[in-house]
């Protein structure tokens, strides 16, 4: 009878966890969010803060022949998350006949790999394009226009205010979302990205009918507020059309206003049945020098409309500059433009020389990714790359990252473009670095070498701190009330992170503390610093 009784209870047992799994109850976790606290943001994943050290994949990486090779790459990278495209064209093949192959393909993978996923959506928009319109909706240009430039002649750019795109498109997304909600209760997708560099090349609106007509009504209450008009550079009590209230901007604000209107609709509909975090890239402009809409992509979440989308399109978490630009001062300041109170900052693509600014990105945003990363040639076959031995270092201590930099810890400087030295403030401590692969006798005169070298520190305590870098010595000097007092290391240590703790590996003492500081070359370490005034 006993017998009986145990083997009963666990048949019942068996059916409840079965009857949970499938109903996707047990294994469920908590659902990935942006959390935003005194400015700084984290993406909640599992319910702690998270960092993407991600790879996004090549465009039309999302076949079943491609995978092995783009999982080989990430796995080789050390990347904890890909960012990989679904295709509307392959979802939708005829109105209202879905397939979700590929994104179970995705999800399959990622498990099998331990990754995440931040899934892109290519649909109405890719690249200020629609090539990813399911053929239906090509074969139709009349039902599903492209943008009329201002001389009448159709552009290869989607129309903003065709309704039966728009609804279509959110429709598909919706489809999508709710494959996922199902499919996914573990959130392997942490993120879904809402088209791909919407907006328009070679035009800076669409001026169809229905655009002009709405061009000539008055801009619409929402964003006649004094945050977003103060931000736009307009009297905060301006009111009237477009052209009223916006002057010379008002074609390129119209236009962003438009296509974010559209995609907030798409992007209500997914979220409406699975919240997932939400995001739009942009493909930005020259955020030094103010260029006309003409010189770049008009319409999407460039540096200048970011408050008009925020207004239009309240469903997307965060907008995302793709860095291909180059050079600090373009580099940095698109980072500060994005990593805004209303605005976590996230890489998403960025070109294989920009993983430069790795660092940058980790002390004030959530994560990062170099475009392309599975293309043919992109990574040599033994992935011995900076970026993948920084990956490599920083992936164990990721969720360590993600905490500091939403508590506002991390500290970071890259190689000024003439070496100088650079000085980082932290408090009751001046870090000074200097820059350079480590020097064996005098460099010829006039040698040119490129731009290596970053760090990072992470402040611990007043006296504690967790250092990072490639070609970069570090040396330290009292500040504030100890200021001028001579001081020494009470140990520095070298060693790695593994289940949340530091583990020491060695002890950095005599010719590799004194000669100036500690030095770490092209192969990144981690050492824990400890400092005392004397
Ligand atoms: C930016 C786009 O967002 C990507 O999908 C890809 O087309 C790259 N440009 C190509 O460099």
């Amino acid at each position: 009878m006993k017998r009986f009784t145990n083997k009963l209870a666990r048949i019942i047992c068996i059916a409840v966890l079965a009857s949970l799994l499938g109903t996707g109850i047990l294994g469920a976790q908590e659902m990935p969010e942006l959390v935003e606290k005194d400015g700084r943001w984290a993406l909640m994943v599992d319910g702690a803060p998270f960092l993407m050290l991600g790879g996004q994949s090549g465009n039309s990486s999302t076949w079943p022949a491609m995978m092995p090779g783009v999982w080989a790459t990430i796995e080789g990278m050390g990347a904890n998350t890909l960012e990989i495209p679904i295709y509307w064209e392959q979802v939708e093949p005829e109105p209202g006949r879905f397939d979700f192959s590929s994104i179970q393909m995705l999800l399959d993978g990622a498990r099998q790999h331990d990754k995440r996923l931040v899934i892109l959506w290519f649909a109405t928009w890719k690249n200020g394009s629609n090539h990813y319109m399911p053929e239906w909706m090509k074969k139709d240009p009349k039902k599903y226009p492209n943008v009329t430039a201002r001389d009448g002649r159709a552009i290869d750019s989607p129309s903003p205010h065709c309704e039966a795109a728009m609804k279509a498109d959110a429709r598909a997304f919706a489809e999508v979302m709710k494959y996922l909600r199902d499919a996914d209760p573990q959130h392997t997708v942490v993120m879904v990205q809402v088209q791909n560099e919407p907006g328009s090349w070679n035009s800076v609106r669409d001026f169809s009918s229905e655009a002009e007509r709405l061009f000539r009504r008055p801009v619409p209450e929402a964003l006649l507020n004094e945050k977003t008009l103060g931000e736009l550079g307009v009297a905060v009590d301006s009111r009237g059309t477009w052209a009223e209230v916006f002057g010379e901007r008002a074609d390129e604000y119209f236009h962003a206003w438009s296509v974010a209107s559209y995609i907030e609709y798409v992007a209500a509909a997914g979220k409406a049945v699975n919240p997932l975090p939400m995001m739009v890239n942009a493909a930005l402009r020259d955020p030094l020098t103010n260029p006309p809409a003409t010189h770049y992509e008009s319409g999407g979440p460039t540096d200048n409309v970011i408050p008009v989308w925020k207004v239009a399109a309240p469903s997307i978490d965060l907008l995302s500059p793709d860095i291909y630009l180059s050079g600090h001062a373009a580099v940095l300041k698109v980072l500060e433009l994005y990593a805004r109170p209303d605005n976590a900052l996230m890489v998403p693509e960025a070109s294989a020389s920009n993983s430069l600014y790795l660092y940058e990105v980790i002390k004030n945003g959530i994560g990062f990714a170099p475009f392309g990363v599975d293309r043919a040639g992109y990574m040599p076959e033994d992935f011995d790359t900076q970026l993948c031995r920084d990956y490599k270092l920083l992936a164990p201590l990721a969720r360590e990252l993600a905490r500091w930099s939403f508590e506002g810890k991390i500290h970071s400087a890259v190689e000024p473009e003439d070496h100088s030295d650079t000085t980082i403030d932290l408090g009751g401590w001046e870090a000074r670095l200097t820059f350079g692969p480590p020097r064996r006798g005098t460099p010829p005169e006039g040698a040119a070498r490129p731009v290596t070298g970053k760090a990072m520190i992470v402040k611990l305590g007043d006296d504690e701190f967790l250092v990072t870098g490639t070609d970069v010595r570090f040396t330290f000097a009292p500040k504030g009330k100890n200021e001028g007092r001579p001081w020494q290391y009470l140990k520095v240590k070298e060693g790695r992170y593994e289940n949340g703790e530091f583990r020491m590996t060695r002890v950095l003492n005599g010719d590799e503390t004194d000669w100036g500081g500690p030095h770490i070359g092209n192969r990144p370490s981690l050492l824990h610093i400890t400092l005392t005034p004397r």
